[in-house]
């Protein structure tokens, strides 16, 4: 693994071994881990194994079109990119190259509102579409300043997660005592001492923040973890009622993320959200959820025809985005694949990731006999 470098990563899975090889294996497990027994972790993966793909022959595919809408705003290829928090764990830029290569790529960006760069500061240095995605705090004044300086920066779309009422148990963090910023115990110094450049780089670039929440802070240690941060701030007896209030406030573009049946799905559409995330926080909140593609389709079929749908969880192929495609998705969120990129070699390590699913998506197409995403249909695959 020693010669991995990101030219010689043809694959997702070789950049997030190449990954592994360069940050702390404290922080590479709160990426690449699930919760409890990480069933759903896997769940989502192996749905991918349960449908074959149906190619038709003599096609002309001499060129091959991946561009398509979402919510309004055209994307050069469905994919989007799912808010992930604390991104200046993973690499001292933080959240930046990431917003930067989604920007080159011509895709969505979503800032997450734990995220270590602010709502303007994204909005200050990248071009490029973007959303930002809310939890429900107890404080809802938060709420409104948020809706207010996105409003102001120009975001697209607010995106709410509702699969969090309260942090998922992951197992790992508790083993590796993950906390922010990290406790140096003899286990992690023996782990930075190993990734020298990690720690070199965390250390001097600025102090780790939560950007967007830091003021609202109501923790007098100067240490903590995400999960007790969580469980104290955040509203667990949200619903559907709030929601609506948010969609109405916001007056804009809504997406509701953490989707996994059709009756919800069915209520997210009544109470007026534009689009859904078919979601179950990559396998990092209830354990034994089912995998996100085996709900896709009746979602699909209940909901289609009032909302954007959006899936995710373990898409790592051009062949599992033209999978959900098929079964009635409209764009595929990528959580873990571009952290392996950062990970991997910061903003040149994203547009990898991001070059890979497009070289990849081009060539399955081509290979499946599609010219365009809407040629992607039901009968491309076969369950
Ligand atoms: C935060 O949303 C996480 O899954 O770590």
């Amino acid at each position: 693994m020693g010669k991995l470098s990101l030219q010689h990563c043809y694959s997702i899975n070789d950049l997030r071994l190449l990954s592994r090889c360069k940050i702390p294996r404290a922080v590479f497990d709160y990426i690449d881990g699930g919760a409890e027994d990480e069933i759903t972790l896997k769940n989502n993966r192996n749905a991918f194994d349960r449908f074959r793909l149906n190619p038709r022959a003599l096609v002309d595919v001499s060129s091959v079109d991946l561009s398509t809408t979402l919510l309004g705003q055209p994307i050069a290829m469905p994919l989007i990119l799912a808010p992930t928090a604390m991104t200046r764990l993973f690499h001292h830029e933080g959240e930046k190259p990431v917003a930067r290569a989604a920007s080159k790529a011509g895709i969505i960006y979503t800032l997450s509102s734990m995220a270590t760069t602010s709502i303007e500061s994204i909005a200050q240095h990248v071009e490029g579409p973007r959303w930002f995605q809310i939890y429900v705090w107890r404080d809802r004044r938060l709420l409104q300043d948020f809706i207010r300086r996105c409003r102001e920066s120009d975001y697209k779309a607010l995106c709410l997660t509702v699969d969090l009422p309260v942090h998922g148990n992951r197992e790992r963090d508790l083993k590796n005592g993950l906390t922010i910023p990290p406790r140096i115990g003899p286990r992690l110094l023996l782990d930075l001492i190993r990734h020298p450049q990690w720690t070199w780089h965390f250390l001097r670039s600025d102090p780790f923040t939560l950007a967007n929440v830091c003021e609202s802070l109501e923790t007098d240690q100067d240490r903590f973890i995400l999960k007790e941060y969580i469980d104290a701030q955040f509203d667990p007896s949200v619903t559907w009622e709030d929601a609506a209030w948010m969609i109405e406030q916001w007056q804009g573009p809504f997406v509701i993320k953490g989707i996994s049946n059709v009756e919800d799905a069915r209520r997210a559409a009544d109470i007026g959200a534009s689009a859904i995330v078919v979601s179950n926080h990559g396998g990092r909140q209830l354990d034994h959820a089912p995998g996100t593609l085996d709900v896709l389709e009746p979602i699909c079929i209940a909901v289609s025809d009032r909302l954007e749908i959006i899936i995710d969880g373990g898409f790592r192929r051009g062949t599992d985005v033209i999978k959900a495609l098929a079964l009635g998705a409209r764009a595929c969120m990528i959580g873990r694949p571009y952290l392996y990129g950062l990970c991997a070699g910061g903003e040149a390590g994203v547009d990898r990731v991001l070059q890979i699913f497009r070289e990849e998506l081009i060539r399955d197409m081509k290979l499946v006999g599609c010219r365009d995403l809407s040629q992607i249909d039901r009968n491309t695959i076969i369950n």
